[in-house]
């Protein structure tokens, strides 16, 4: 029997209506517009308001992927949710949103692979239906970077943003996932971290007195680490289908920098103004949403067609990393 071919069905995405530009920044930190646009290519990015939590932008992002997709929230098999910014602890995002979607016996659960989850979760949706054992999977990828941002630190905030993207996986007759490539390294995990909040430093007066329920981060040393390891989840993912850059018709990648993504294609030999899709100047680092949120926004903006071979690629706090070959 031939192998089932799973592909992407349908998309969604929401962001926030908030806009907080580099402008707006400058009021509240030591920085210029002139700084980040010209380290990191972001000029704005949308923040949830108070009462929107990570649960609300994925359901609308999952609405919008379910009228895409033709299907009903009945017709979902399994819900996923990759966020490092969930509701709540527990009960998972993922529970949250099935509730939300009126469908109270499926499946769901989070994963928790920060920037990267986009890419961890199709993965593991892609088995469960090449398997055969569920027919339509839902994944959401959906950050409220906000609520872990520490807004005295100039050198972090002015990176990240909120907003949700959501994909459902089913069986298709053409194309669809052709190579799927993961990884992690944990020995470098302290390069990204929320430090406190967990079983390791239970939230204290103290905790919250050192701001150590803010994300932290070193840039620098991040920096370097992501074009490499972008670079080579890419050519990991592409080598065993014998695709050269060339074949690539768009990578969409996780959208951090726009100085590492021109430097992973300098890297890979390819023409960054050409085939990297980019969308950081309106949203900034999103962390699992950025990579589903562009994908959307790709395939809208029509700079992903039928028949194209297109390259997911991610990398995260962990660390994590994948890159997945879909033709379209
Ligand atoms: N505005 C103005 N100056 C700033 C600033 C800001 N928002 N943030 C940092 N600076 C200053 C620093 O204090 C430093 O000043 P100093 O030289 O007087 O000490 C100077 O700018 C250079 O800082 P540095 O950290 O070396 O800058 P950089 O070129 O590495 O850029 C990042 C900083 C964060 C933009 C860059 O390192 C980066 O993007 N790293 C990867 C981050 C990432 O991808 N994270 C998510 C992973 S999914």
């Amino acid at each position: 029997m031939d192998e089932k071919k799973v592909g992407i069905i349908g998309l969604g995405k929401y962001l926030p209506e908030n806009r907080l530009t580099n402008k707006d920044l400058e009021k509240i930190v030591d920085t210029t517009d002139d700084w980040i646009m010209g380290r990191t290519g972001i000029k704005e990015r949308r923040i949830a308001r108070d009462d929107e939590a990570t649960s609300d932008m994925a359901v609308h992002a999952a609405k919008m992927a379910l009228k895409s997709a033709k299907l009903k929230p009945e017709d979902i098999d399994l819900i996923i949710v990759a966020t490092i910014t969930p509701d709540m602890f527990f009960p998972s995002t993922a529970c949250i949103v099935q509730n939300k979607l009126g469908i109270n016996r499926t499946p769901a659960f989070d994963v928790s692979v920060a920037c990267s989850g986009f890419i961890y979760a199709i993965a593991i949706a892609s088995q469960f239906i090449k398997s055969g054992i569920y027919k339509h999977v839902l994944v959401m990828a959906a950050e409220k970077m906000s609520s872990v941002t520490d807004w005295k630190d100039r050198s972090t905030c002015v990176l990240m943003g909120d907003g949700a993207g959501a994909a459902i996986l089913g069986e298709v007759k053409d194309g669809g996932i052709l190579s799927i490539h993961l990884g992690a390294d944990g020995s470098k995990g302290d390069l990204l971290k929320m430090p406190a909040g967990g079983s390791r430093l239970p939230a204290s007066i103290s905790t919250v007195e050192a701001r150590m329920h803010f994300l932290k981060m070193q840039g620098n040393e991040l920096f370097r680490h992501a074009v490499k390891i972008m670079a080579e989840a890419a050519l990991k993912a592409t080598e065993p289908l014998g695709l050269k850059a060339d074949d690539i018709s768009l990578i969409i990648p996780h959208q951090a920098n726009i100085r590492i993504l021109n430097a992973v294609a300098k890297r890979m030999g390819i023409d960054p103004a050409k085939k990297v899709y980019l969308n950081i100047e309106k949203y900034g680092n999103m962390s699992a949403a950025s990579s589903a949120v562009a994908l959307c926004e790709a395939v809208e903006e029509g700079r992903v067609k039928k028949g194209d071979t297109i390259l997911l690629d991610a990398f995260g706090a962990g660390l994590t990393w994948g890159a997945i070959v879909i033709k379209w």
